[in-house]
Order: C-alpha cells, then structure tokens, then sequence
C-alpha cells in the first residue's frame, strides 16, 4: 500500500499533529510506503490562481500542483487530516483542494456529465472539532462536511472507496479521552489500509 498523508495545522505541537504522527506510525507498521504532506510547512500556496487556469487550457499546470497530482497518483490511499474551521477544513486545506484536485485530473466532462478521475483508490478524512458530537449533530456540521468533503471531493473525483472521522471536544475533554482518540484512530487505520 501506497499513502499520502495531507494535513493542515499551523501548530507543530497540535492534537492534529500528534494524529499525522499515529497515522504515520500505524501505515508504517502496516508496511504502507508513507509520504507526508505538512502543508504549512511546505509553505503551500492555497490560493488558485491565474496560473491554474491558464493551466487547464496548455495542459501546462504550475510545477507545486504537478508535484501534489504526482504524489496523490501515486497513492492508493489519501488520508486528509485537519481540525474543523467554520464547518469546513483551513483555507490551506481548501485551497490545496481547490489547485490539486483539478479538472483533468481529478474530474473531466463526459458527454453524460462529469466523471471522477481517481477511480480505484481510497480516501479518508480525519477531523479535529470544538464541538461535541450532540452539538455537531444538532447543528448539522458534519453533514455539511460530509457533503462538501466526502461525497462533494472524493465522491465527485471517483475514490472507489472514501471514510470520514471526527475527533469530538479535542480542546476540552481530558488527556485519558484524548489518548483514547488516537487509540481509535490507530485502530481505524489498522482495518482501512487493509
Ligand atoms: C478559525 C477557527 C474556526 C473554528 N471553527 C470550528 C467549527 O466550526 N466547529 C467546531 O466544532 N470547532 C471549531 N473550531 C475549534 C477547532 O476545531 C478545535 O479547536 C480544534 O479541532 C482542536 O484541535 P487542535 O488542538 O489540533 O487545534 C474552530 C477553531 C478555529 C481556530
């Protein structure tokens, strides 16, 4: 198995960062070949520009998407990790999304629609939120994520196979329930890099 592990937090020290080390961990003991991606380490620039277009008419895309498109094609797996911003993920995520995932790439128009391009991989989406899981129900934020991440990027882009998990109250449950979500997580990875 093939990973690439994209994640998006500006703390090095974070909840996020103590998840991209137990997914890295629990590939490598799987015997999965890992690339990690630490965005804001990379200094990724999330902002889709001119360049892009222009790209999607020469076929000649900027060189920091070639390189993102190399990896993601050489992935069986993409795992995406990032706390819950605003009912989403951090523009730095969105916009990694927004230049990466591209038409011609991930997505092409057929005559009867569109068609997702990454057929035969698989994805999954790692959340950390404020909220608890009541609250995140209730207010409906993890169906908004699931319909704009989930179905509306690995569905659209064709992932054969796609999974989304949140880590609930990160900030204020305690140390024991937070090493229980990075047991979960550990657990999680173990069946779906399988
Ligand atoms: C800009 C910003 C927006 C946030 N929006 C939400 C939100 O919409 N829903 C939520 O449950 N938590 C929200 N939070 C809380 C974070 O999700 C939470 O603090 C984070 O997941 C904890 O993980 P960390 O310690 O690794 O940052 C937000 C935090 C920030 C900084």
């Amino acid at each position: 198995m093939k990973a690439v592990v994209i994640y998006a937090h500006p703390n090095p020290v974070s909840f996020v960062a103590a998840v991209v080390t137990v997914v890295e961990e629990e590939l490598l003991n799987k015997g999965a070949e890992v690339r990690i991606k630490d965005l804001y380490g990379m200094n990724f620039n999330p902002v889709l520009g001119e360049d892009d277009f222009r790209g999607y008419h020469t076929g000649n895309l900027p060189e920091d998407v070639k390189q993102e498109q190399e990896d993601i094609a050489w992935a069986d797996l993409v795992v995406m990790i990032a706390p819950v911003w605003w009912y989403s993920v951090p523009a730095m995520l969105k916009g990694y999304i927004d230049r990466v995932f591209s038409l011609g790439f991930a997505y092409e128009y057929t005559s009867t629609g569109p068609r997702g391009m990454l057929n035969g991989k698989k994805a999954l989406l790692i959340t950390t939120s404020g909220a608890d899981e009541k609250a995140a129900k209730a207010a409906g934020m993890l169906d908004a994520i699931e319909d704009s991440l989930v179905k509306g990027l690995f569905g659209f882009s064709g992932f054969a196979e796609y999974r989304y998990k949140n880590l609930f109250a990160v900030p204020t449950v305690s140390d024991a329930d937070r090493k229980q979500m990075l047991i979960q997580t550990r657990e999680l990875i173990k069946t779906y890099s399988e």
